[in-house]
């Protein structure tokens, strides 16, 4: 298989052109024939003129690959290795919502052929690939799994915004159902990948590695949050503490903060539903997402308690919230945690503004029903600096000063500012 696809006689087909399924396919664009088909017919019109819909890429990565962008399922005929990419969310009550994933697999399984690969790349729980989607791989096709195709399981580990740890220069994690699949998906994955492969043992191990990476990182930010609760009640800076142990060799690096998007505050979920399944209740994981959950509250509170301190009437109080967007430096407000932080000041009254030169207003309000305004006007009593965009990072007292009443408050909340404000109250996790 893999040699067919060198030489163009096999074509890819990546299924879900978002923030992981465009870069993998350009990718492999260069160096082999691919179909990139994606349900959204709007995403499908801005990539045929070479415009990320994610506003990841710019028009360059277009060039020079052998791509073609289709919302018709029938293309994906002509495919014999498929790559699905597609969102794997959680519903309202923090369980997996499989219908997209298992939505693509029925598409896929429509018209796969015998001797083709499908490959997961869609973060989910161990067991799902083999347990959820092969059965529809092979209901659709009337196909038999490992006889007649295969499948194969690679976690994406791309970090949207991050120029430097990129899908070319980080080890990825490759698995199939039987050796000679294995040895394949390995050797596809090493066209486009600098950093090499590493085989996973199996399928389940593979999935069970990339949930448990997100899970590691929730679980280590939620005790510096919980930790930043207990400074906060103790009048000591986190970011102080932490510097200071910081200097041990084996004090891990982890900083408070909000844990929103759409992997490290949903894919431990994924993992306590199946450990659900098999009867185990997990503990630390689901602290440490109730923890993560609640900051935005608590940081909406703290600023009112704050605001309130300074004299002044909560139900006149104007607050200007720099940032909405899940993490810095990017145009995703997908589960965005600075919305739960601004519902708890609304809750009190308090008017809010927001503003992000990275995000879309039309899409904040589709999401979160407010838009974000262009221009700080008047006076605040607080300024939030909820995310540590590139644009904010060199703020002064001289520019609090523009936006804010003299006992005015800077709520900090990723530590930007420390030492550096001095003109007014200030506030940080
Ligand atoms: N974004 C990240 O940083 C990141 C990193 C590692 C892993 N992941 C995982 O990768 C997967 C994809 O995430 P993403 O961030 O690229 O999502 P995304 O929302 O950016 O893109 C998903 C794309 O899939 C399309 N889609 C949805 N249902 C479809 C279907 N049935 N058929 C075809 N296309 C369909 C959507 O229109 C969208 O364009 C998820 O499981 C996610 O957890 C994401």
């Amino acid at each position: 298989m893999i040699s067919k696809v060198k030489n163009k006689e096999a074509k890819i087909a990546v299924i879900g052109l978002g923030y992981v399924g465009l870069p993998i396919a350009l990718e492999f664009a260069r160096k082999a024939s691919v179909i990139g088909f994606d349900i959204n017919i709007n995403r499908v019109k801005l990539l045929n003129n070479n415009e990320d819909p994610s506003r990841e890429l710019g028009g360059e990565a277009f060039e020079g690959c052998d791509i073609s962008f289709t919302a018709d399922p029938n293309d994906l005929s002509e495919a014999n290795v498929f790559i699905i990419a597609v969102p794997t969310p959680i519903d309202e009550a923090k369980l997996p919502d499989l219908k997209p994933l298992l939505g693509a697999t029925a598409n896929v399984g429509k018209v796969l052929k015998k001797g083709d690969y499908v490959i997961f790349e869609s973060t989910v729980y161990p067991g799902c690939t083999e347990d959820d989607c092969v059965p529809v791989l092979e209901k659709e096709s009337g196909l038999e799994f490992v006889k007649d195709f295969k499948v194969g399981y690679s976690p994406e580990r791309i970090n949207p915004g991050d120029k430097t740890h990129t899908l070319q220069t980080v080890i990825k994690v490759v698995s199939g159902c039987d050796n000679e699949s294995s040895e394949e998906i390995a050797e596809l994955y090493e066209m486009v990948v600098t950093a090499g492969v590493h085989r996973a043992a199996s399928i389940k191990v593979a999935e069970a590695a990339k949930i448990i990476e997100n899970t590691q990182r929730d679980v280590n930010i939620a005790l510096i949050n919980e930790l930043s609760i207990i400074f906060g009640r103790l009048g000591i800076n986190t970011y102080e503490v932490l510097e200071a142990a910081g200097t041990k060799w084996n004090f891990l690096k982890f900083f408070p903060g909000l844990v929103g998007g759409h992997c490290i505050g949903v894919d431990p979920y994924y993992l306590t539903h199946k450990a659900k399944q098999v009867g185990y209740h997990a503990k630390i994981i689901n602290s440490g997402r109730y923890v993560n959950d609640s900051m935005g509250f608590y940081l909406g509170k703290q600023t009112v308690k704050k605001i309130i301190a300074a004299g002044v009437n909560v139900m006149e109080a104007r607050v200007l919230v720099l940032g909405a967007t899940f993490k810095e430096n990017v145009s995703d407000i997908r589960n965005s945690k600075v919305v739960d932080l601004i519902k708890e000041m609304e809750s009190f009254a308090v008017h809010v503004e927001v503003m992000d030169p990275h995000a879309d207003s039309d899409e904040v309000f589709e999401n979160y029903g407010f838009h974000l305004i262009n221009e700080a006007k008047g006076v605040y009593d607080a300024v939030v600096v909820a995310v540590n965009h590139h644009d904010y990072s060199n703020f002064t007292d001289d520019d609090f000063s523009k936006w804010l009443s003299p006992n005015g408050i800077v709520v900090d909340v990723k530590g930007i500012y420390r030492g550096k404000v001095k003109k007014f109250e200030y506030l940080s996790l």
